[in-house]
């Protein structure tokens, strides 16, 4: 009873947009889908908490000026595929999908015309939204399209802890000779704390970002860069995994836990200033507070730096025209609730770790190096945002993969299996299992993530980051040891990956010596 199998024709591992885009278009063409969240509920992913929107082509707009906005936020290195097939293709996605199917709203400006919101580096008002809650309207309403569909099961509270490749996992030593394959996950079944084996076809990661690797961030706990450390166990490619983007304005509180104020904040006219109420991004870029965000927040860096002070302010309250309350009722009522009235005083805020670049490196139909295995999202690299993201291009990202990667597997579906079920390994417990002391793996984690903040942030210096690698290989090593012999529960599978996903980062980040978007190495000589 302990060796539980399932199987299906494909597993998907996670259900943020790019995941549920995957999974119902899957499910359309009648195969066989299993969808995993490690979430207690399907809702529960980066992308519920987005709050600035969508990007599409506004008026006056055309791809040409998209995806110019795009290369220059991403200092250059975009991938030049990716741009095409985002600005070419994303609008008609997004209204055929998001909007005709799922019948997602967006916020309008009269009843036939959809309002477009202005967000940093971008040079025309393009983003669709939804007040400010665009991910929450939007995963609530794949969330509920997907559960219509009688070809997927949806396991909640399972982790995944490794993917399942042959060679690798195979007991049959003729597999050697074969192409590397993926054929599904072991999974951890969190209520019964019992590994399982999911067998499929095709298996699709879309598990999100790695912000909870650092000490300040904008994303919620699950965000521990699972879905990069299981991509390079197997021996799957990544890439730019450097660029980690840090959002310039997360709320300065105790109690606030990296809640985000929008970038669409300073598109309806916000200014940041310095604690005695100088504006200084004019300073810094003829863009000014919409200048991108990797500049924005080595500013504000700047700033508090110079200044001793421990956050910036961002004020809206004299700036700007809009109805705050309505525009921006979700950050409008979780200030006031933390005693800050934002029609009235500025905001305090912090740059917070908020998106990777980088990621497992896929191509235009999310197929990464590794067969039968594709990745979307957040987790994957599809080189869109070269060395920083545009703004509001990530959930777009996660759709138009999502849709293309359940296309692609669709169309090419082959029901072969190139192993014989009794040749792959099940799960070896370890004779005597050890509990986890809480105590021990919460200090890991404060490790880890003062490590990162402080050597792997927001300015890097060579010396940080040597520092970094060698802090984090030793706790590598601590936590494998430890994994090994350990009874598993959640919290290990994911301070496993947590490490791992952390020191990728760093060593990245050390190997690539040119300061570029949101990788800056400051000299010290
Ligand atoms: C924001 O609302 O500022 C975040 C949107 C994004 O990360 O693209």
């Amino acid at each position: 009873m302990k060796d539980k199998k399932h199987y299906c024709d494909v597993l998907i591992i996670g259900s943020g947009i790019a995941g549920l885009s995957t999974a119902i278009n899957l499910c359309e063409s009648g195969l066989n889908v299993i969808l995993i969240t490690k979430a207690k509920n399907i809702e529960e992913s980066n992308t519920l908490y987005a709050q600035g929107g969508i990007v599409t082509l506004g008026k006056d707009d055309s791809p040409r000026l998209l995806a110019q906005d795009i290369i220059d936020a991403g200092d250059g290195i975009s991938n030049p595929l990716a741009v095409e097939l985002v600005t070419k293709e994303g609008t008609k996605l997004v209204e055929d999908f998001l909007i005709k199917k799922v019948s997602v709203q967006f916020s309008k400006s009269s009843e036939k015309a959809y309002d477009y919101a202005q967000e940093g580096s971008h040079s025309r008002r393009r983003v669709l939204y939804w007040r400010d809650e665009t991910g929450k309207a939007i995963e609530v309403g794949l969330s509920k399209r997907v559960k219509e569909y009688k070809n997927i099961r949806i396991f909640t509270d399972y982790s995944a802890i490794d993917l399942l490749t042959i060679p690798h996992h195979s007991v049959n030593p003729i597999t050697i000779y074969r192409e590397p394959q993926c054929i599904g996950a072991y999974v951890l079944n969190n209520v019964e704390e019992r590994v399982e084996r999911i067998f499929a076809q095709y298996t699709v990661l879309a598990s999100g970002g790695l912000g909870r690797i650092y000490l300040h961030t904008t994303n919620p706990p699950g965000a521990t860069g699972d879905g990069f450390a299981m991509a390079r166990r197997a021996g799957a490619r990544i890439i730019n995994m450097e660029y980690v983007q840090f959002h310039p304005t997360s709320l300065f509180h105790k109690d606030a836990d990296g809640f985000l104020i929008s970038e669409a904040v300073r598109g309806e006219g916000a200014r940041l200033k310095t604690k005695s109420g100088e504006t200084f991004m004019e300073k810094y870029s003829p863009l000014k507070d919409l200048a991108p965000r990797d500049e924005v927040s080595r500013a504000i860096y700047e700033e508090m730096h110079q200044r001793g002070d421990n956050y910036v302010y961002l004020d809206i309250s004299n700036y700007s025209e809009v109805d705050i309350k309505e525009r921006f009722p979700n950050i409008y009522s979780r200030c006031l609730s933390l005693g800050i009235d934002i029609t009235k005083e500025p905001i305090p805020v912090v740059p917070a770790a908020h998106y990777i670049c980088g990621g497992v490196q896929v191509d235009t139909w999310g197929r990464s190096s590794i067969k039968n295995l594709y990745a979307v999202g957040e987790v994957s690299g599809t080189g869109l945002h070269g060395a920083n993201r545009l703004a509001s291009t990530s959930l777009l990202e996660g759709l138009v993969w999502g849709i293309r990667a359940a296309r692609h597997i669709a169309d090419n579906f082959e029901d072969d299996k190139p192993y014989k079920e009794s040749e792959i390994l099940p799960w070896i417990y370890p004779e005597m299992e050890e509990e986890a002391d809480p105590a021990l793996i919460l200090q890991d984690w404060l490790s880890i993530k003062s490590i990162m903040w402080n050597y792997v942030g927001i300015i890097r210096t060579l010396k940080r980051l040597e520092r970094g690698v060698a802090d984090l290989s030793y706790l590598k090593n601590r936590i494998e040891d430890f994994y090994k012999k350990a009874h598993l529960t959640p919290t290990i599978v994911s301070l496993r990956n947590g490490i791992q996903t952390a020191l990728i980062v760093a060593e990245f980040a050390l190997r690539n010596r040119k300061s570029r978007g949101a990788h800056f190495i400051k000299s010290t000589t």
